[in-house]
C-alpha cells in the first residue's frame, strides 16, 4: 500500500489512469470506514483512502486538539482490507498559507440540522473535499450516511461545481447493541456508552409511530422528553426529505428520514434512519 503526502506523489499515482475511487476520512478508522473501503472496490479498480483531520471544519470549541489521530494504526487496517494507497498531506500542503479560497455551501442545505449548531462547518467539509477532488482526480468518491446533511451538501457540491465524480454512499455500520459506530463513540465513560443505545431505539421508536399515524408533534415531544429524562442534551430531532432536507410532517411521497444529534456529558452523538 503507497502512502502519498505530496500533490506531486498523487500525480505520480494517478499515471496508471485506473478507475479510483477515493474514500475520504480524518482517520482513526473503524469498522464502518472499512465498510466504505469496501464498497470503493466494488466500483473503482483502485481505493484511496484519505486520512486528514481538517481544522477548517472545527468550531474553536470543539475537539480538534482531542480527535484522535491513529495513523499507523490505521494504515495497518487498510492494507488489511486491500486499499490501494493512503493520502496523508500536511496541513501546509492542503492550506498553503494565507487560506483566502473557500467553497461555500447553500444556506437552505447547510444552515439546518448540525449546520445550525456547527456555523462553518460544511464550509470546511465542503473546501477540504474540494481540495481533495482536485488533487486526486477520483473517479467516484464514498461518504458515510450517519452523516446524511454532510453527504446531501457533497453531492450537492459535486454536481454544481461539475466535478466528474460518482458520488456513493455507504450504510451506517452498528454496534451490535445499535450505536452507529463514530470515532467520538469512545469519548464515552462505561454508563454513556451503555445508555448511548437509546438514541437508536428512540429512532426505531419514533420511525413506527409516525408509519402507524402517530402526529410528528407527539412523536418529536415523546422522543426530546425521553432523551432530557435520561441525562441527555437533545439538539435537534428532525424528519426530513431526503432529496432536499426540507422539513416533513407526514409521509412525503419521496424517501425521507429521522436526524437526531444529541450531547451525553461533553460528547456529542448523531444518527439517523429512514422511514
Ligand atoms: O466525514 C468525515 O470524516 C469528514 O467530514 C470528511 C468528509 C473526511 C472531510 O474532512
Amino acid at each position: 500500500m503507497l502512502i502519498l503526502s505530496t500533490p506531486e506523489d498523487v500525480a505520480r499515482f494517478r499515471q496508471t489512469g485506473k478507475k479510483l475511487a477515493l474514500v475520504p476520512t480524518m482517520g482513526n478508522l473503524h469498522a464502518g470506514h472499512l465498510s466504505l473501503v469496501r464498497l470503493a472496490k466494488q466500483h473503482a479498480d483502485e481505493v484511496l483512502v484519505s486520512i486528514f483531520v481538517n481544522r477548517l471544519q472545527f468550531g474553536p470549541n470543539e475537539d480538534f486538539d482531542r480527535y484522535p489521530r491513529t495513523f499507523e494504526r490505521d494504515c495497518a487496517l487498510l492494507e488489511a482490507e486491500g486499499c490501494t494507497a493512503v493520502l496523508h498531506p500536511e496541513e501546509s500542503t492542503l492550506y498553503p498559507q494565507p487560506q483566502q479560497y473557500f467553497v461555500e455551501p447553500p444556506e437552505a442545505l447547510s444552515d439546518t440540522l448540525c449546520g445550525a449548531f456547527r456555523p462553518g462547518h460544511f464550509r470546511g467539509v465542503c473546501t477540504v473535499v474540494s481540495k481533495l477532488f482536485n488533487l486526486s482526480r477520483p473517479d467516484v468518491a464514498v461518504f458515510g450516511l450517519k452523516d446524511f446533511q454532510q453527504f446531501l451538501i457533497l453531492r450537492e457540491m459535486t454536481r454544481q461545481m461539475n466535478h466528474p465524480i460518482e458520488i456513493i454512499g455507504g450504510e451506517i455500520v452498528r454496534e451490535a447493541d445499535g450505536l452507529a459506530m463514530s470515532s467520538r463513540n469512545q469519548y464515552l465513560d462505561p454508563a454513556q456508552r451503555a445508555e448511548a443505545t437509546r438514541l437508536y431505539r428512540l429512532l426505531q421508536t419514533a420511525t413506527a409511530r409516525l408509519k402507524a399515524g402517530d402526529t410528528w408533534a407527539d412523536v418529536q415531544a415523546a422522543t426530546q422528553a425521553e432523551l432530557q429524562a435520561n441525562g441527555w442534551v437533545p439538539q435537534y430531532l428532525e424528519w426530513r426529505r431526503d432529496d432536499n432536507l426540507q422539513p416533513c410532517e407526514q409521509l412525503p411521497d419521496v424517501a425521507s428520514r429521522l436526524l437526531i444529534a444529541a450531547f451525553s456529558g461533553n460528547t456529542r452523538l448523531i444518527d439517523n434512519l429512514s422511514l
